[in-house]
């Protein structure tokens, strides 16, 4: 923004709240959610979602644990209306589940709404009217703020009025002082007030008063201050239950609705991932799995992230961005070495099955399983990545174990690899790379068949008689050793083809069962140079993948002199 425009703004007024206790308040249990998907979500889409996907959309949303549901704004269209009559008529309404329908402080609307709800067994009538000074002045030119709280009062005496017209119904009632985030702190607490003197709310059957961030303008710890402002000031606060509905024009929704919390709050509206109007509503996924991350249960089952999001990106027609907190499809990837060396080291030492083990790992605040995602996709491997990550790819997705003094050779070979391509590699490309440059090299040598022969007289003493080609030249070759690997080694050394020092020899089963191959890894030196090089073998039988890891080891050596 260009300094001289920067005057236009002006800073926001803080709250007069000497004694605030928020900021010593922690999070101990979960809030009443409210899911307005329907109906805020539903109204900030492009293509608003059909009745059909409405209705998909609903089951997904009792599925997932939502008592407490709006599900439109029934006087605004025959589509709305007819939604509705569809969930009362189709019986789609579980009884422990409350359908909560949006209606304006006006007259006709507030009929039409009591029509649409004949033959519901449980709903919430939530009437709202703008407030704020900004809303007075622009949309209901100058109107004074009594005749604004007269909107108020005179939609709630209707409401009360028409209550008979739903005699099987268990209604409640909810009133929202619609831009309650930029009004007058006093003035909203005058009219929500006013109200609750009309509606005669009991502490046995208490009404809903949300109190929205229908547009966020300032910093969370300002709604803090206006949410326990509020609680603190209200005549009769057991006859209420505080509700918070915040809106993310600042990015802090979350953050709004859980510094609202600490401030007294009782209950939260918002969308799956924050979907609403401009920047969205508040993500309902994020407060409730970051309560869950803090050992808070929520009574919402997000242990399906990925069947939820199916869900949503198809009704919706949006999509979860891949930063989006839990859902995103990068979050539980590490693209960093060092943070992906911490987090094998984190899953290593955890104590696979045993649920009630503290969860400890560097950089995941949740185990991803506990949300349906899986460790497979955690790392992949790109020019920045450490030896450990890709070592923890060969280990993870294709059982190679490999020796920890061969990590940095292959993960500078796999990295080199990465960076030349210019892309992050996926599993299966860091296995072909891995085979490409280490396993079971055959140029300029190659083993073709081998014999060994185990002397009795000198315990472990061996004979390897080997047919192989060099340059493409077949050679028999003999050599007696300690064991094969030696007797190989004895036998290149008698045909002046040895250059090298054997300096480490592994193997091990890939998988289990009994037609698993095995991996066998051979480290040896350059006699001249000192340089080290690791070959690794993989056939079916042990002794063949010893021999060919040390002619892999051997053809690295070669080719590099
Ligand atoms: O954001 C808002 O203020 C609303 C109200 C209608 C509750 O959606
Ligand atoms: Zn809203």
């Amino acid at each position: 923004m260009k300094p001289d425009h920067i005057r236009k703004y002006a800073p926001f007024h803080s709250i007069d709240l000497p004694n605030r206790q928020w900021p010593d308040q922690t999070i101990t249990k979960a809030p009443i959610w409210c899911s307005v998907d329907l109906r805020d979500g539903n109204q900030a889409l492009p293509v608003p979602m059909s009745v059909e996907e409405k209705l998909e959309m609903f089951h997904l949303l009792v599925r997932t644990g939502f008592k407490q549901i709006e599900v439109g704004f029934p006087s605004a269209s025959d589509t709305e209306f007819a939604f509705l009559r569809r969930l009362i008529d189709e019986n789609h309404i579980p009884d422990d589940v409350q359908v909560q329908v949006l209606v304006q402080a006006r007259e006709h609307l507030i009929r039409r709404t009591f029509e649409s709800l004949k033959g519901a067994r449980r709903a919430i009538v939530h009437l709202y009217n703008s407030t704020s000074p900004l809303q007075r002045r622009v949309t209901f030119g100058n109107a004074s703020k009594d005749s604004i709280k007269q909107i108020a009062v005179d939609g709630t005496k209707l409401v009360k009025e028409l209550r008979p017209m739903l005699p099987d119904t268990e209604v409640t009632f909810q009133y929202s002082p619609e831009s309650f985030s930029d009004t007058e702190i006093e003035y909203s607490l005058e009219v929500c007030e006013a109200v609750m003197d009309v509606w005669q709310p009991t502490a046995e059957k208490p009404m809903i008063l949300n109190l929205p961030v229908t547009v966020e303008w300032t910093t969370p710890n300002i709604h803090a201050d206006q949410i326990e402002w509020f609680c603190t000031h209200m005549k009769e606060r057991d006859k209420a239950f505080i509700s918070l509905h915040t809106h993310n024009d600042r990015g802090t929704g979350v953050a709004c609705t859980e510094l609202g919390l600490l401030a007294g709050a009782d209950r939260v509206e918002g969308t799956l991932f924050g979907n609403g109007e401009r920047t969205g509503n508040l993500d309902i996924v994020t407060v409730a799995l970051n309560m869950n991350s803090h050992g808070i249960a929520t009574g919402l089952d997000f242990s399906d992230i990925a069947t939820i999001r199916e869900v949503y990106e198809r009704t919706t027609r949006m999509t979860v961005p891949e930063r989006q907190p839990y859902a995103g499809e990068l979050v539980f990837t590490a693209f960093s070495g060092s943070h992906q060396d911490a987090i094998k080291k984190g899953l290593d030492l955890r104590k696979d099955g045993d649920s009630e083990e503290r969860w400890g790992v560097p950089y995941l605040t949740i185990d991803p399983r506990d949300i349906g995602r899986t460790y497979e996709a955690i790392i992949r491997i790109n020019s920045q990545s450490g030896k450990g990550g890709v070592a923890y790819i060969l280990d993870r997705e294709h059982g190679l174990e490999l020796p920890k003094t061969m990590h940095p050779e292959v993960g500078t070979a796999i990295n080199n690899l990465a960076d030349a391509q210019g892309k992050e590699l996926a599993a299966d490309e860091i296995r072909d790379a891995f085979y490409d440059a280490f396993v079971n090299q055959e140029s300029p040598l190659s083993l073709s068949d081998y014999e060994l022969v185990h002397r009795r007289d000198q315990k472990g003493r061996v004979t390897c008689t080997a047919t192989v080609l060099y340059d493409g030249k077949p050679f028999e070759i003999v050599g007696e050793g300690n064991g094969p690997i030696n007797a190989f080694v004895t036998a290149l050394d008698n045909q002046g083809w040895k250059n090298f020092r054997l300096i480490d020899y592994r193997s091990h089963a890939i998988g289990v069962g009994s037609a698993t191959d095995s991996a066998a890894y051979v480290q040896i030196q350059n006699e001249t140079t000192d340089q080290l090089y690791w070959g690794c073998g993989v056939d079916p039988s042990i002794e063949m993948a010893g021999l060919r890891a040390l002619v892999s080891a051997y053809n690295r050596l070669v080719r590099d002199s």
